[in-house]
């Protein structure tokens, strides 16, 4: 497994708005380091996303950050709505700059898989008042019930995912990821085990799809297309073997509204790169279809999958999640074809490394 072996993997590329050294992406991981009270970032956040910078990973896209107190899932995630936020995440952005690599924010928005202990002390929020089954894994608790969103609640919704954007510029962050995936507030919008709506945030896929599509357009207005990254999955963090009836007509009904909303750069989500989902094809395959702007890869790729990948042309960046967390120098690794430190949760999410 040496340099040469992954040439498309190490190829620099134009990805929006940003010169990549490479066509890898650090994948966004939870991580819980930040103060539970303030959901401020420390020096060990800037030093750990420094080091995938300096290993030469071409986009890293940060840990989710929510864009509200009520957006809050998990204690000690970061936020991105307070002056204080904004300036402790400066230090993580020039950390990286510093080492010639690009950051981009995830801003989030966890909606019912929370607990009012969580956020705020105000109850979850989410477009039907229906709870998540299961517990809280962090926090040993079980979903509260959420209340319905108002159509003044979505609103305000959006205009904090786009003052987010504008806050993760501010912070120096070269643009933004849109949590739309796993289950959460924008995810939960899109299918109707969590969405009973009957007004035009409800009914079928694209009534359902209307909130990410209204969140992507505003987060698009506030930092541009150039800047945003959109990803969505069918598997959700409570429901992990949810997938759509139809998943290439789903799909395809995801992409002609990103098309609407003017979104260049999609990062379709799942745990298994490989998972076959119609016509022997995988998501990315399906996505490919009908997308031809710019995809992120992500779920278990290993080197030589993602440089099959980007070979075949179905994606144009492979993202790396887990090997990332155990190999600090992941890309140094591949490029010597040295072993990769197999991730174990239990030694590798209890520090920063
Ligand atoms: C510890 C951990 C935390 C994660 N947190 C997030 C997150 O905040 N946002 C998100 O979109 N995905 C999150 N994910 C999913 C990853 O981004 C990635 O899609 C997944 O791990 C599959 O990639 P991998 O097989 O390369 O690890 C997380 C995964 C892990 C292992």
């Amino acid at each position: 497994m040496t340099k040469t072996a992954k040439a498309k993997l190490f190829e620099p590329i134009q990805l929006g708005a940003w010169n990549l050294k490479t066509r890898t992406a650090m994948a966004p991981m939870t991580r819980c380091f930040a103060d539970e009270q303030t959901g401020v970032v420390g020096e060990d956040v800037a030093e750990y996303y420094r080091r995938r910078a300096a290993d030469g990973i071409g986009l890293i896209i940060s840990e989710g950050i929510v864009i509200s107190p009520r957006g809050k899932g998990n204690p000690g995630v970061p936020g991105l709505y307070t002056q204080e936020q904004i300036d402790a995440w400066k230090k993580v952005t020039d950390a990286v700059h510093r080492e010639g690599g690009t950051i981009i924010a995830q801003i989030w928005h966890v909606g019912r898989l929370s607990h009012r202990e969580l956020a705020g002390n105000l109850l979850p929020q989410a477009p039907s008042a229906i709870a998540a089954e299961g517990m809280i894994a962090r926090f040993r608790q079980p979903y509260d019930t959420p209340e319905a969103m108002t159509t003044e609640d979505i609103q305000e919704v959006i205009g904090q995912f786009a003052q987010a954007a504008k806050n993760a510029i501010a912070a120096g962050f070269d643009g933004v990821e849109i949590h739309g995936a796993h289950g959460y507030l924008i995810d939960q919008f899109t299918y109707d085990a969590a969405n009973q709506r009957t007004d035009r945030y409800g009914g079928d896929l694209a009534g359902r799809l209307t909130f990410m599509k209204e969140v992507l357009q505003a987060v698009i207005d506030a930092i541009g297309a150039d800047r945003t990254v959109i990803r969505f999955s069918a598997f959700k963090v409570d429901n992990p073997t949810y997938m759509w009836d139809d998943p290439e007509a789903a799909l395809r009904t995801f992409t002609d509204m990103f098309k609407e909303a003017g979104a260049k750069i999609i990062h379709p989500s799942t745990m298994d790169f490989t998972q076959v989902l119609a016509d022997g094809q995988n998501m990315h395959q399906l996505v490919r279809k009908h997308w031809d702007g710019a995809i992120i890869g992500v779920g278990n790729l290993d080197p030589d999958t993602a440089e099959k990948a980007l070979e075949e042309g179905y994606i144009d960046v492979a993202a790396f999640g887990r090997p990332l967390i155990s190999n600090p120098d992941f890309l140094h690794r591949v490029a010597e074809g040295e072993e990769l430190v197999v991730y174990d949760p239990k030694t590798h999410l209890a520090e920063l490394i």
